[in-house]
């Protein structure tokens, strides 16, 4: 396992009570080049390196990262005061390309957090104030339900605690095997 996995489960088990370590901004960017950055949930971490976060075809974010798979995640640990920034190159997947996979995903959510992707198109004019109309089958992913891989390809890594604070920078070597260096913060 890369140092920095076994540094991220240590990171996560230390705050597996706070719901907002799970939060991460993740960063991607449009066709003239211009950022765009969000918050999203992680969803976990693949046996190859992968963030798994779940999102919809019909947002900006799916577009940008079909286009341009070059993505960054910021993600801070509040309570251990660490921060890892991932380089990753992003495999946006619907049911079409991995069934198996977003029914997993699917299936992992609460009934609150499918109701989400029925609420309409993301991003469209809200013209009723009351209560969003939601219909559809719960049982099972819509079309526009999709999961973001985002394979991790290097690891900044900041530690705040201690003086001076400690950085590392992750990458893999000319025969793919995970190398850390040190770096003056
Ligand atoms: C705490 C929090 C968690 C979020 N989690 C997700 C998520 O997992 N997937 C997602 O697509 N959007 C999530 N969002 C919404 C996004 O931040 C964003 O507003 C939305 O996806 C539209 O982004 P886009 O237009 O850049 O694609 C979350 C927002 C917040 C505040």
């Amino acid at each position: 396992m890369p140092q920095w996995r076994q540094g991220l489960t240590k990171s996560l088990h230390q705050t597996r009570s706070m719901p907002e370590s799970r939060y991460v901004q993740l960063a991607s960017v449009d066709e003239s080049g211009f950022p765009h950055c969000r918050t999203v949930v992680f969803r976990g971490l693949t046996d190859n390196n992968e963030l798994v976060v779940i999102s919809d075809t019909r947002s900006e974010k799916y577009q940008q990262l079909l286009k341009r798979p070059q993505a960054q995640v910021c993600w801070y640990f509040s309570k251990t005061r660490e921060q890892y920034r991932f380089t990753c190159n992003a495999t946006v997947l619907t049911a079409q390309q991995d069934e198996a996979l977003v029914r997993e995903q699917w299936n992992k959510l609460s009934d609150a957090g499918k109701k989400q992707f029925f609420w309409g198109e993301p991003g469209t004019p809200r013209h009723d104030s009351a209560a969003l109309q939601v219909e559809g089958d719960f049982k099972h992913a819509p079309e526009h339900f999709c999961v973001i891989l985002l394979a991790i390809e290097t690891v900044d890594y900041l530690y705040l605690r201690g003086n001076p604070q400690n950085r590392e920078w992750h990458e893999k070597n000319s025969e793919g095997n995970w190398v850390c260096q040190a770096l003056i913060p």
